[in-house]
């Protein structure tokens, strides 16, 4: 359920740290979310100035300098380094995306990083997408058939049908759009969220799949898929280039079609 106030101990205060740049012409300030539950202490923006002339180019790269020479202790999720993984999802100045595809000359200005918003944070930029994940699961996201598969080969698609995963295979469950969607922060209780309704409908796109009806009654509730009002800052801010709105609409197209 939404909470329109911050808990006491998860309000911003005390003063951060300030690890100053050495010298370099191209000098950049990084405020940098920093959160310890193990130390009993409000969350702070601590600042890091980097030289970027020492420095690759992507914030993701800024993030490893400043915990292998400045501060070990910043903490981040990341693996793949090429927006595939998509944990390395977090907010850059003011939009959510992944440091590790986002360019730091993208970003004018002192850079501030923070956690995906609106999600319990663990430790630093790390959310806990626990919640989130078990929504994934409500949705079973898998291939259901109840016809036997067919005997030396594979469940078989057209090119057709196959294109129509074109725009939904690509996710990455990095979060950014769920974590940017109004609707989502108020209601994520029950409302599944762009990132979840497109992986739903991935499934319902699929022409092997075999339990349509299931799945849009799963769906089927004022909460689960009809929270969502085509604000559309899902797709806006999707990393990928991908559309949830657009996977919500094509859902809902569904559910309308068969009341028919
Ligand atoms: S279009 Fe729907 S899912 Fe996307 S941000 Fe808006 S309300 Fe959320
Ligand atoms: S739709 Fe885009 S923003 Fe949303 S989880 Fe998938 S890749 Fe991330
Ligand atoms: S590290 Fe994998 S998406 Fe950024």
């Amino acid at each position: 359920m939404a909470t329109f106030t911050l808990p006491k101990n998860s309000k911003i205060s005390g003063k951060g740290r300030t690890h100053s740049a050495e010298g370099g012409d191209r000098v950049k300030k990084f405020k940098i979310y920093r959160y310890d539950p193990d130390t009993g202490e409000n969350p702070r923006y601590d600042t890091f100035e980097i030289d970027l002339d020492d420095c690759g180019p992507m914030v993701l790269d800024a993030l490893f300098k400043i915990k292998n020479e400045i501060d070990p202790t910043l903490t981040f999720r990341r693996s793949c380094r090429e927006g595939i993984c998509g944990s390395c999802s977090m907010n850059l100045n003011g939009k959510n995306g992944l440091a590790c595809t986002t360019a730091i000359d993208d970003l004018k200005g002192e850079i501030r990083i923070t956690p995906l918003p609106h999600m319990e944070v663990i430790k630093d930029l790390v959310p806990d997408f626990t919640h989130f994940y078990a929504q994934y699961a409500s949705i079973r996201p898998w291939l259901q058939t109840v016809s036997p598969t067919p005997s030396g080969k594979e469940r078989l698609q057209s090119p057709e049908q196959r294109e129509k995963l074109d725009g939904l295979y690509e996710c990455i469950l990095c979060a950014c759009c769920s974590t940017s969607c109004p609707s989502y922060w108020w209601n994520s209780d029950k409302f599944l969220g762009p990132a979840i309704l497109l992986q739903a409908y991935r499934w319902l796109a699929d022409s092997r799949d075999e339990m349509t009806g299931e799945r849009l009654d799963q769906l089927e509730d004022p909460f689960r898929l009809y929270r969502c009002h085509t604000i559309m800052n899902c797709a806006n801010v999707c990393p990928k280039g991908l559309s949830p709105a657009k996977a919500i609409a094509e859902t809902k197209k569904m559910m309308a079609e068969r009341a028919i």
